[in-house]
C-alpha cells in the first residue's frame, strides 16, 4: 500500500499489520497499524518510526517523496518499541537526523537501542520550525508512558497524539470517514479500556489542556486518522476519563459444579428485575479484553468464583489481576461464591474488589455445594438491592 498525504506535504507512511491478533495480552481481533508521517519541508521530519520488522515498508513510503537520507529530525513521541523498533535502521541511513523526543523519551531509547544518537531533548513549550510548518511539542506524561508526547502543528490545525485516540484497527481506509463507524468507535473503545483506563486523570487533564489548541485533525499512533469525528472522539474520551457509567450491570463469574453459576443467574435476575440490566459472562470463556471494555462503562462489577484449594479459582484471579491494573473509576459490586467444606475464595475476591477500587455494597453472598432455594433468594435480593444503588448512582427514577 501506497503513502497518503493527510495534509499538504505530510503523509501517513506508516504499517498496516492485517495479521496482528496478540498485544501483549490484549486480543487485536481486527489487526492494527503502526503510524509513521511524513513531513516535507524547507526542513524534513520523520514522526515515529514503526514497529520493527517493517523498516522496509517505510523505507519504501518514505522515498515516495524525498530521499530518506535527507531527513532532519525523527520525532519519537512515544518511546514504545511499536513506534519506536526502526528508529536505529532510519538513523542508519539519515545520518544527519536528529532525533527529538522528551528527557524520559531520551532515557527510554538509550536504554533500548544503546545508539550513539545526536538528540534534541524538548519540553512543553518547546517548537522546531520546519518552514511553513512548526512542530510544536506538548509532554504527556503517563500518556501512557513517562516519555509520551504530542507534535502539533498550528499551521495545519494538526495534532499528532501517538497512543492518545488510537485503536487496533487494520483497515484500507486512513480517515475516519473512510471506514464503518460501528467498527471505529468499537476499537477506539477497546483501545481506551485496555491500555488507557487506569489513566482518566491524565486524560482528563491532557484533554483540558488540548482545549486551547485548534485541532481539525488528529493523527494518533495506531488505526485510523480523525478528521470528521474529533468532537465525538474528544467527547467519548471526556465520559471514559471517568469511566461515566450506563445503565448496566456486570456478573462476572466461573464456575466449578454450576453452583455458582446458579448464584450469577439469580443476581443478574434480581439487577434485570430492579431496572439494571446485566450481563452474565463467564470469564473462563470470555477474553479479558472484552471484559474490561465491559467495564469501562458499567455501573458495577458483582465477581464470584467456587472456592479451589481454599481460593478462587484461577481463570477468575487472571480476570481480578488484570482489571485491579487497570482500575476502573466509580464501579458498585460485591463478592459471591459456592466452597465444598470450607471456604476461601470468596474474601480474596472481595479484596482484591477493594484494591481494583470497586466499592463494595453488599456483604459477601457463599453458600454450601449447591445452593438451596433461600440462598437462592439472597442472590436475587442482592441484585434488587444494588439495582435500586446503581439508579440513584446514575439518577435513573
Ligand atoms: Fe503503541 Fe504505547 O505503544
Amino acid at each position: 500500500m501506497k503513502s497518503t498525504e493527510i495534509k499538504p506535504g505530510i503523509y501517513w507512511v506508516g504499517y498496516i499489520d492485517w495479521d496482528v491478533r496478540d498485544f501483549h495480552g490484549y486480543q487485536t481481533s481486527r489487526g492494527s497499524t503502526y503510524n509513521a508521517y511524513l513531513i516535507v519541508d524547507e526542513k524534513i521530519a520523520l514522526i515515529d518510526a514503526v514497529k520493527g520488522g517493517y523498516a522496509y515498508d517505510l523505507i519504501d513510503k518514505i522515498s515516495e517523496h524525498i530521499d530518506p537520507a535527507k531527513i532532519d529530525y525523527v520525532v519519537s513521541n512515544h518511546t514504545e518499541p511499536d513506534h519506536s523498533g526502526e528508529l536505529q535502521r532510519i538513523l542508519d541511513i539519515a545520518k544527519n537526523a536528529k532525533v527529538v523526543a522528551t528527557q524520559k523519551g531520551k532515557d527510554g531509547l538509550e536504554k533500548y537501542y544503546e545508539g550513539n544518537w545526536d538528540y534534541e531533548v524538548v519540553k512543553t513549550g518547546d517548537s522546531i520550525s520546519l518552514g511553513k510548518n512548526t512542530m510544536e511539542f506538548i509532554a504527556t506524561p503517563m500518556l501512557h508512558w513517562p516519555d509520551s508526547m504530542f507534535t502539533y502543528i498550528p499551521e495545519q490545525k494538526l495534532l499528532f497524539s501517538m497512543d492518545a485516540f488510537g485503536q487496533h484497527f487494520a483497515s484500507s481506509g486512513r480517515f475516519d470517514d473512510q471506514v464503518d463507524i460501528c467498527e471505529l468507535l468499537a476499537e477506539a473503545k477497546i483501545y481506551y479500556a485496555n491500555i488507557i483506563m487506569h489513566l482518566g486523570s491524565t486524560v482528563a487533564r491532557t484533554l483540558k489542556a488540548a482545549e486551547k489548541l485548534e485541532i481539525d485533525m488528529i493523527a494518533p499512533s495506531h488505526g485510523v486518522i480523525w478528521r470528521s469525528m474529533i468532537a465525538d472522539i474528544i467527547s467519548a474520551y471526556q465520559d471514559w476519563a471517568v469511566c461515566k457509567p450506563t445503565n448496566k450491570a456486570l456478573v462476572l463469574y466461573d464456575s466449578m459444579w454450576h453452583s455458582t453459576e446458579m448464584m450469577a443467574v439469580s443476581i443478574a435476575e434480581g439487577l434485570g428485575n430492579g431496572g439494571v440490566p446485566a450481563k452474565l459472562l463467564n470469564v473462563s470463556i470470555n477474553d479479558v479484553t472484552h471484559l474490561a471494555t465491559e467495564v469501562l462503562d458499567c455501573a458495577a462489577v458483582i465477581v464470584g468464583s467456587p472456592t479451589l484449594n481454599n481460593g478462587m479459582l484461577p481463570t477468575v484471579a487472571s480476570f481480578m489481576t488484570y482489571i485491579q491494573g487497570l482500575q476502573p473509576k466509580g464501579k458498585l459490586g460485591f463478592a459471591f461464591g459456592s466452597h465444598g467444606w470450607a471456604g476461601g475464595a470468596v474474601p480474596k475476591v472481595r479484596t482484591m474488589l477493594e484494591d481494583t477500587g470497586v466499592e463494595i455494597v453488599h456483604e459477601n453472598i457463599t453458600c454450601k455445594y449447591k445452593p438451596d432455594a433461600e440462598e437462592l433468594k439472597v442472590c436475587y435480593e442482592a441484585g434488587q438491592i444494588l439495582a435500586e444503588k446503581i439508579k440513584t448512582n446514575i439518577c435513573l427514577p
